[in-house]
């Protein structure tokens, strides 16, 4: 149906049981990077343990899952759409390669440029003073040792 002027313009009111939002509302709260990260940082801290374990399966998981926030990072702040599938299909995808050929030297190296990439773009971005580091310690809440 047209909208015209004498029509007033209606809005979709989300019910979440709790409140009533406006989609503009529901919008707003949707995570940037800002909350996006952070997770980001947790799943590639994770697939570096797990390629140090040699497990190929987790490194591969955990891999996908991180590009999976990046692309979903993208997608609502698209200022850093094209930095970050440039990152994805280079940088990343180098790690990507490694876990593939399960070759751990290879995952090692690649693995530090992507970090220093990653690092890069933070100061592209103007902050100079985000530089992500792999933690000491792998993570406690999972065994990395390899199945069988
Ligand atoms: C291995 C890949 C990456 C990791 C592990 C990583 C990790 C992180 C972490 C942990 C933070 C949050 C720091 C904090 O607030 O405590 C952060 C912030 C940020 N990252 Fe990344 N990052 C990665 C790649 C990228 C890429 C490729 C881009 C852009 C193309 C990017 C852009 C940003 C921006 C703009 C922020 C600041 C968000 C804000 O607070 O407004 N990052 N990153």
């Amino acid at each position: 149906m047209p909208v015209t002027g004498d029509v007033p313009e209606h809005d979709h009111v989300v019910d979440t049981g709790k409140s009533e939002l406006s989609l503009d509302e529901l919008g707003h709260i949707q995570p940037g990077l800002a909350r996006i990260m952070p997770e980001i940082g947790s799943r590639i801290w994770k697939c570096y343990y797990a390629g140090k374990a040699q497990n190929q399966p987790l490194a591969r998981f955990q891999l996908k899952e991180a590009v999976n926030l990046m692309e979903m990072g993208a997608f609502v702040r698209p200022k850093y759409d094209e930095n970050m599938h440039k990152f994805i299909a280079e940088d990343l995808e180098q790690v990507k390669q490694a876990i593939e050929a399960s070759d751990w030297d290879k995952f090692e190296t690649a693995f530090q440029n992507m970090v220093d990439q990653a690092n890069s773009y933070h100061a592209l971005y103007d902050k100079p003073w985000l530089r992500w580091k792999v933690p000491d310690e792998p993570p406690p809440d999972l065994d990395m040792t390899p199945l069988g």
